[in-house]
């Protein structure tokens, strides 16, 4: 049995508040629980979307009724927040931006409107940038104008990571994360059901091509983390006629890496780095006492959508034969899964950030004296 700390999921979709249908706070982290997965990072792309001081206490109260695991929740950038959000930052994961078109309302489509959010938010508080192509190129000229660390979300494509190589190179303050869809899939190598079913295949930013997929394997030194990009939808989503993007990958990631760790692939120092040393770094967590995952690195399964916890009812990886299994979570001294079983209540995980309202959840009464 392999024993791995808590593994980190800095990009997951959780859904609530808004689109419980999809995934709550509940289902999203007995998902997490069950991929080894002991801290998540939610976004903000939700409805409403998380931008100010009501929808951050909006999700958290439902996380802290709900999450059976740890996290922490992203806020979003608007056209007009910038104060409001560098103000809410010691309380979030910190600030996402999202500079294409992708799911969800939150989009800041002139660089204009970037600028006010680099200039306030904090330099030591993470910020994340949904950015593709010649975009990446803007976002990463924005962290050496404004002198301050960029996480690079989802990168994809042979042009961005070589021009995060030569970024890095040069000494500039980015960082990035690669989804296990874009390592194991590709436009040649679709999602499983995606030639009857098309909108299975769509997912922001698009499956790319075998040459770039092979770009990320070829340069996995420059990747600072893994990240699912969990986004689900349900199987009746993506088969409707305006597919929404997205791939929910919490119970895939650890067995795909797994396997591709017993295939030569990839050493397992470089798993333990990219999801748990680096992402704790990059995004200052606190070590989760107590806590680790056990892994039995040569059990060979199929992966079967009637298995997952995920509500979504689907994964692009149907049918596929992995190595590698997660057979029991400790989380904080409990244990928190075992053999298929997910062992601590809704209301178990904690949110990472200091408390909203520290003065309410500490001392109740204090405020009345
Ligand atoms: C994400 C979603 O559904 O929220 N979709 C996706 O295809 N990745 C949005 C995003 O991460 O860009
Ligand atoms: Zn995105
Ligand atoms: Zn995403």
């Amino acid at each position: 049995m392999l024993k791995l700390p808590g593994l980190i999921d800095p990009h997951v979709h959780v859904r609530e508040p808004g689109a419980t249908h999809k995934e709550d706070w509940d289902t999203a982290t007995q998902a997490a629980l069950a991929g080894g997965v002991t801290l998540i990072l939610a976004m903000p792309n939700t409805q409403p979307p998380i931008f100010d001081e009501n929808t951050l206490s909006l999700t958290l109260q439902a996380a802290e009724r709900k999450a059976r695991c740890d996290y922490a929740q992203f806020l979003g950038a608007g056209p007009a927040n910038a104060l409001e959000v560098a103000r809410l930052a010691p309380y979030a994961a910190g600030l996402k931006m999202y500079l294409d078109q992708t799911y969800g309302e939150l989009r800041l489509d002139s660089m204009r409107l970037w600028e006010a959010h680099f200039q306030h938010f904090p330099v030591s508080a993470p910020l994340v940038v949904h950015a593709e192509g010649r975009t990446l190129a803007a976002a990463i000229l924005f962290a050496d104008l404004y002198r301050r660390p960029v996480h690079l979300a989802h990168v994809s494509r042979a042009e961005e990571i070589e021009l995060i190589r030569a970024a890095k190179a040069r000494g500039l303050p980015v960082t990035c994360e690669v989804t296990p869809h874009h390592l194991f899939l590709s436009q040649e190598d679709l999602p499983a059901g995606a030639a009857e079913h098309p909108g299975r295949a769509e997912v922001r930013p698009r499956l790319a091509t075998r040459a770039d997929q092979q770009a990320l394997w070829a340069n996995l030194d420059v990747i600072d983390c893994f990240a699912t990009d969990h986004a689900p939808h349900t199987l009746a989503e993506k088969d409707s006629p305006q597919p929404p993007p997205g791939f929910p990958g919490l119970e895939t990631m650890l067995p795909l890496l797994l396997t591709a760790v017993h295939e030569g692939r990839l050493t397992l120092e470089a798993l333990i780095e990219k999801l748990y040393h680096n992402p704790r770094r990059i995004f200052n967590l606190p070590e989760q006492p107590e806590t680790w995952i056990e892994v039995d690195e040569d059990a060979a399964w199929e992966i079967r959508s009637q298995e997952l916890f995920t509500r979504c009812g689907w994964t692009p990886f149907e049918g596929w034969k992995v190595r590698g299994r997660v057979r029991r979570v400790v989380l904080r001294g409990r244990e928190a899964f075992r053999e298929g079983r997910v062992l601590v209540p809704p209301g178990f995980g904690r949110n990472l950030r200091p408390p909203l309202y520290a003065d309410l959840v500490s001392e109740p009464h204090e405020c009345y004296l």
